[in-house]
């Protein structure tokens, strides 16, 4: 039965299959996820990475070379298709899907997420981004790759600022490409862009002091693994060194159970198995749960992580798990696990500070974009704007503010089109924060600062 529930986390965690065999670690461990504008070279880095840790053989490298030159693409691809495993993502020579890897560093056991920087994918980035602890951004150093991330409507100011309102305190930038011909290991252009991303990182509100800075090339591996012999006038760490230096955010295991669903399998012989990450609390083998908006009650028969039967699950954990007494139908992604006596918060309305990232003319009261919060996704309406302040000192600088442009702050009370479950982000930072999407982009993020209008379970199953 476990082996078989084996299959279901297998399907969300994607392994690679040429991945040698790795021991279960005792390290503590962290999220990371590479984000950066399209083909800043994420993915490239990230097999490099991998592959001079000795993660992936020289075989299989030379495979992808191989298959690569064979799409028109030269062999440019041989490591982002370690990553890159998709039928499109191949041909399309872009990443699509979120794809996770493990892999150890001195002191830490990491899942790593890779995101997709095209824009059309930024979804995936986000749900990505809301299950990190830390995170690497990209940005190429080649002449004219950077000017074009940075400026607005770019990636790397659109990763970076969702990296931020999204909670992912933590971040290294790689200045990635160092070896093109029109950078050529030279430190002017390093500074330069390591100036350009400075002033972008500052003005969301990055604490660049903690930053780190680190020239690469995942192309070549100069200072991803190994230090690099082609700039002596770098003298801090490799990007491996650099993963080391992140601190272990401290795990909410003592609040209560709140556990988003991922995805739902059923299988054959077990039944219902939902994935997920457990975002705050525990959950053990035969606790009784409920879960939000349906209300459907609950026992915990196993859970799973990795392959690995566990009697217990803490934050951070990404598992698998069995629950006796709730059908398929009564739980799907976005829906949130919780004890049965402090259920997950259903919210008709709730209050919320928002950043205007990017819209092309202005939003007014009315406007009802996507909702992104945790695993959910649902149709909300902005129904009032309370007053426009000063993202740097929280001060209001107007009372009910009639439109809202790019770069504005505001205080906003939202109205999901359905039951979303989502809480404050004082009490439960890890749910009370979300992006608001639409035609394509990124129009805003924001926290919720309180929850206004409360859907209670009779409620709920009324509306049902
Ligand atoms: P998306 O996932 O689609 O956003 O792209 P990405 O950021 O993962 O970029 P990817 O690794 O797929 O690389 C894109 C292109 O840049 C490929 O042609 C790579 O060969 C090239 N490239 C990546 N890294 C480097 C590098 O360090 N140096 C040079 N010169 N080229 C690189
Ligand atoms: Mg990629």
């Amino acid at each position: 039965m476990l082996v078989l529930l084996g299959v279901a986390i297998e399907i969300q965690i994607k392994p690679l299959l040429h991945l040698t065999c790795m021991s279960s670690s005792k390290k503590p461990h962290l999220n990371l996820i590479v984000t950066g504008h399209v083909d800043h070279g994420k993915s490239t880095l990230v097999g490099r990475l991998l592959f001079d840790l000795g993660l992936i053989d020289q075989r299989t490298i030379e495979e992808y070379a191989k298959e690569s030159e064979k799409t028109g693409k030269g062999d440019t691809f041989k490591f982002a298709w370690v990553l890159d495993r998709l039928k499109d993502e191949r041909e399309r020579g872009i990443t699509i899907d979120l794809a996770f890897q493990k892999f150890e560093t001195n002191k830490y056991f990491y899942t790593l997420i890779d995101a997709p920087g095209h824009r059309d994918f930024v979804k995936n980035m986000i749900t990505g981004a809301s299950e990190a602890d830390c995170a690497i951004l990209v940005v190429s150093a080649k002449k004219g790759e950077t000017e074009v991330a940075v400026e607005p409507g770019g990636q790397a100011r659109e990763h970076a600022f969702l990296l931020r309102t999204l909670g992912v305190g933590q971040l290294a930038v790689c200045i990635n490409k160092m070896d093109d011909s029109s950078v050529n290991y030279s430190k002017e252009r390093y500074e330069e862009v390591k100036a350009m991303v400075t002033n972008l990182l500052k003005s969301i509100g990055y604490n660049v002091a903690k930053v780190r800075f680190v020239p690469t090339s995942g192309w070549t591996g100069d200072n991803v693994v190994k230090k690099s012999d082609k700039m002596p006038w770098y003298d801090g760490p490799t990007l491996l060194q650099a993963l080391d230096e992140f601190v272990e955010p401290e795990k909410p295991v003592n609040k209560p159970l709140r556990l988003p669903i991922q995805d739902v399998y059923s299988i054959t012989g077990v039944g219902t198995v939902p994935v997920g990450r457990v975002e705050t609390g525990r959950m053990k083998v035969g606790d009784k749960v409920i879960v939000m908006p349906e209300g459907a009650v609950g026992e915990v028969r196993s859970i799973e992580t990795h392959h690995t039967p566990m009697q217990e699950a803490i934050a951070g954990d990404n598992i698998g798990f069995n629950l006796r007494g709730v059908d398929k139908k009564q739980i799907k992604r976005g829906d949130v696990v919780g004890p049965v006596d402090n259920p997950p918060t259903v919210a008709r309305e709730f209050k919320a500070r928002v950043i205007v990232i990017y819209h092309p003319t202005a939003i007014a009261p009315g406007y009802t974009p996507v909702l992104h919060a945790h695993t959910a996704q649902v149709a909300a309406t902005l129904v009032e704007f309370i007053s426009k302040i000063d993202p740097r000192t929280g001060n209001v600088v107007e009372q009910n503010p009639k439109f809202l442009k790019s770069g504005d702050s505001a205080i906003v009370k939202i109205r999901p089109v359905r039951p979303l479950c989502i809480e404050s982000f004082k009490e439960f930072p890890e749910l009370g924060r979300f992006a608001l999407r639409d035609m394509g982009t990124t129009i805003a993020a924001g926290i919720v600062e309180e929850i206004t209008e409360k859907y209670t379970l009779e409620k709920v199953a009324a509306k049902a």
